[in-house]
Formats: structure tokens, sequence, C-alpha cells
């Protein structure tokens, strides 16, 4: 059920993506075909950007003079800017992995942008070896996310 749903987003969105080569608006179509077809109750990127000048960038810098900034966004509003290492986001840019959470209360640093997420899971998004952005998607509802969700969204994500 899941998964034929992820198989239609992912035909979807490869036929959107494709031909346009601006990664906000990519990003854009992206949360909002994800937050369609779910209905989750919050979902969206965080763009890794330099610190001070808040330019983002897909040049390679090890620095850690760069942070997680809101980006193309579906749901409620959200908090703007995320350390190197802080929350789920933070975590999954710092371990360079995808992150489930079942329960976000048991998620020691969890941010909590709104009450009301209950559930969530962090994709990284990869660009030449690095990664520029990561995908955030927060649910209502305790366990939401799994290995199938995990999979199709780092497939979703590879598109961009
Ligand atoms: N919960 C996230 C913060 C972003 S909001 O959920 C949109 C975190 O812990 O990184």
């Amino acid at each position: 059920m899941k998964t034929t749903k992820y198989e239609t987003l992912y035909k979807d969105a490869q036929a959107v993506i494709e031909g346009e080569n601006d990664l906000i608006a990519n990003m854009a179509n992206l949360s909002a075909m994800i937050h369609q077809a779910f209905g989750f109750w919050w979902t969206g990127f965080y763009r890794v950007c330099n610190v001070d000048s808040s330019s983002c960038t897909t040049l390679a810098t090890r620095e850690r003079t760069e942070e997680l900034v809101l980006g193309p966004f579906q749901g409620p509003i959200a908090c703007t800017r995320i350390p190197y290492g802080k929350g789920v986001c933070g975590t999954s840019w710092k371990r360079q992995e995808t992150i489930v959470v079942p329960d976000v209360e048991e998620f020691h640093g969890h941010i909590a942008c709104s009450s009301e997420s209950r559930s969530e899971i962090v994709v990284p998004v990869w660009r030449d070896g690095q990664i520029i952005a990561v995908l955030d998607i927060d649910s209502e509802k305790l366990a939401t996310f799994d290995e199938t969700d995990r999979l199709w969204l780092e497939k979703i994500v590879g598109l961009l």
C-alpha cells in the first residue's frame, strides 16, 4: 500500500524534476508532492548554509561555519535555523545518514518546532559527495516511518 503510493510518487517526482535544474523550485514541488500524497503534519527541506552570509552553497567546505536554514516546506511555521549536530536534522547531517524517530520524546535533543509532532524522519540530500540539505518529515502520529519510507525517500531526494 505504502510502496504503491511511493512508486507513483517517485514517477511523478521524476516527471516534475526532469528538465528543471533549479534546486529551490524542485525542493518546493517535492515537498508539496510528498505532503499531499501522505497527508503528513510537516514536510520540508533545511539547506546547509553559511552562518555569516546565509549563502547556501553546493561548494565543498568541511568547516563547520554552516548551519541548516529552513527551505521550501508544507505545513505550519517552523524553526528557521538548526546548528550542526543539533536536533534530529542536525544529527542526521552530522552522522550523514537517515534517521527514523518513532517517538520524538525518546530522541535526546529533539527540537520541537511544533508540539503536534510525534514521530519524524530526516533524510540527507547529497550532491557531489556532500550533504547540501536534509528532508524533514513530521507526523502527528507515533511510529509513522519505517524502512519503506527511508528507502523511497532516499530515492526521491536522489532526484534533486
Ligand atoms: N524536529 C526537528 C526540527 C525541525 S521541525 O520538526 C520542522 C529536529 O529535531 O531537528
